[in-house]
């Protein structure tokens, strides 16, 4: 027998997420900031997990999509494709090269959004985009967005190492 789903209950369905931060060193946490109206929100609240996954330049018409249209409206799953990882309810994106799966360790309520503090549970990265087993953003060929301008960046050419390059003002 068939059974109908409204179409907000069609799992798996990717937004687009540009206010996200490494909030705490140890344990990692990661924080993303969502209204609250938003489809993916209600997700999170109801399995207390997400994932990130960081799409690289040749995502980028599919990733504008995501956060141009809602999963309350329309069904996103077939944007990309997903595996499950270890909690077996946030759904990864197979076309990013590096996922995070994350377990919510605490949410904020701000006026409008929820900011949700989320504990890394697993990481998911292409090979091919590890160099000595860390994540190399050149390879990932990631791209960013700026705001208010609201434009789409790829990485600019590196201008010096960080923790190190201020060395040169202490202590004057
Ligand atoms: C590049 C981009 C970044 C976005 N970042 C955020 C964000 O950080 N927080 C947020 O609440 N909405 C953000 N949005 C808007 C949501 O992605 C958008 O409202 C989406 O339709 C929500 O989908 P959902 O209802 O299926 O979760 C962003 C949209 C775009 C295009």
């Amino acid at each position: 027998m068939e059974h109908s789903r409204d179409i907000a209950d069609v799992p798996g369905r990717p937004s687009a997420a540009g206010w996200v931060s490494r909030v705490n060193f140890d344990p990692p946490l990661i924080a993303v900031s969502l209204s609250r109206d938003h489809h993916t929100s209600r997700g999170i609240d109801e399995n207390g997990t997400f994932s990130l996954c960081f799409p690289g330049r040749n995502l980028v018409e599919k990733t504008d999509y995501c956060g141009l249209v809602s999963g309350k409206d329309v069904d996103k799953s077939g944007v990309f494709t997903t595996y499950m990882g270890d909690t077996g309810t946030a759904p990864m994106i197979e076309e990013c090269r590096f996922c995070l799966e994350l377990r919510v360790n605490n949410t904020m309520e701000l006026p409008g959004d929820n900011v949700y503090v989320g504990e890394i549970v697993s990481a998911f990265a292409d090979e091919t985009m590890l160099v000595k087993g860390s994540p190399d953003v050149k390879k990932m060929d990631l791209f960013f967005l700026t705001m208010p301008d609201n434009n789409y960046w790829v990485l600019g050419e590196k201008i010096g190492d960080a923790y190190s390059v201020g060395d040169a003002l202490i202590d004057k």
